[in-house]
């Protein structure tokens, strides 16, 4: 495949970043998919700096590849994890949940390249104005912390307000969908869900077979009342969450109820009372494979473009 100006700023060989997925996004996962010739990247979530500084150190020795790391802006020590991606000299940086404009000149100044996750036409504004390298345009289809609009809807907006390459994530599982989101105006795709079951996604097995099995309408989203709606796979929790929600019970509740319901699915494959967090996209998502196997798929576009060609 062609490299494009996305593959040209961020090294890589295919325009694709491994969506970061706290406490699952790790060294492994995000060194498989660098090899394979896309951009890993590694979660900080809320996990302590030390954990944090492992993995990257990990990393580099997993991939001489470029890779990244994720920024939750609402966690604690988002100030901490924003220095030291500078003193180990990761390449890349992308943050979720919120505005990283105060760090991106800090970011500048060690060549670290800053690509926020966007979900409204103004904030991915703010970002190219604060100086942005690109934006990841997220719709409501991904798993995880969610905004309002689809990905059909958003991707197209964004990229007609700002000048920097647009990347778009949320429900993109296949070519099919790499292909949908370069007709929108992308110059690239992020995918989170899919590589849930990838072989180096070291998820608990109860966790990737939940992906696996997953139909097309077994995702909600819980958390709206909270204002930090999340999409997750439906289970024992995601039905209490709503419960309490529908009671309009103090959001205290709802965040005791919350509190540690990721690392309990992840870690400890407790499906039903954790936090499944994934994208609609599961339900068309049927079986485990090597982050090259993803890739190659999901780039293998030459088919399709013989199908657009007979289309118009
Ligand atoms: C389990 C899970 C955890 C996630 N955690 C984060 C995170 O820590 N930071 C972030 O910016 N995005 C996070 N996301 C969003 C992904 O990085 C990515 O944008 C999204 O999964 C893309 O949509 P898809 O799920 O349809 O592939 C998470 C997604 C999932 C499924």
């Amino acid at each position: 495949m062609r490299k494009n100006s996305f593959c040209n700023m961020a090294g890589i060989d295919y325009p694709i970043i491994q969506g970061a997925m706290a406490w699952i996004a790790d060294s492994s996962l995000a060194a498989a998919v660098s090899n394979a010739g896309g951009l890993g990247i590694i979660a900080s979530g809320n996990a302590p700096i030390e954990i944090v500084k492992n993995e990257i150190r990990r990393a580099k020795k997993l991939t001489d590849k470029p890779f990244g790391v994720n920024i939750m802006l609402l966690s604690d020590n988002a100030k901490e994890v924003a220095k030291l991606v500078c003193d180990e000299g990761v390449k890349v940086v992308t943050t979720g949940a919120g505005n990283p404009g105060k760090y991106i000149d800090m970011w500048k100044e060690h060549g670290v390249k800053v690509i926020p996750v966007v979900a409204s036409v103004a904030l991915a504004k703010r970002m190219e104005r604060a100086g942005a390298d690109a934006v990841i345009a997220e719709g409501c289809e991904a798993g995880g912390h969610i905004g309002e609009l689809t990905t059909m809807a958003l991707v197209p907006q964004v990229v007609d307000a700002v000048n920097v390459p647009v990347i778009a994530a949320g429900g993109i599982g296949d070519k099919r969908g790499v292909a949908a989101a370069f007709m929108l105006g992308a110059e690239g795709v992020q995918v989170g869900t899919r590589f849930l079951v990838a072989k180096e996604c070291t998820v608990h097995p109860n966790y990737k077979n939940r992906v696996i099995i997953a139909k097309d309408i077994d995702t909600v989203i819980t958390g709206k009342s909270t204002g930090h709606p999340v999409r997750v796979l439906r289970n024992r929790l995601s039905r209490q969450f709503q419960l309490l929600e529908k009671q309009e019970e103090p959001i205290e509740k709802l965040e005791e109820l919350g509190k540690g319901a990721l690392v309990k699915a992840v870690k400890d494959g407790d499906i039903h009372n954790g936090s499944v967090m994934a994208g609609q996209i599961a339900g068309l998502i049927s079986k485990e494979e090597t982050c090259e196997e993803i890739i190659e798929e999901m780039f293998d576009l030459i088919g399709l473009k013989e199908k657009l060609s007979e289309l118009i």
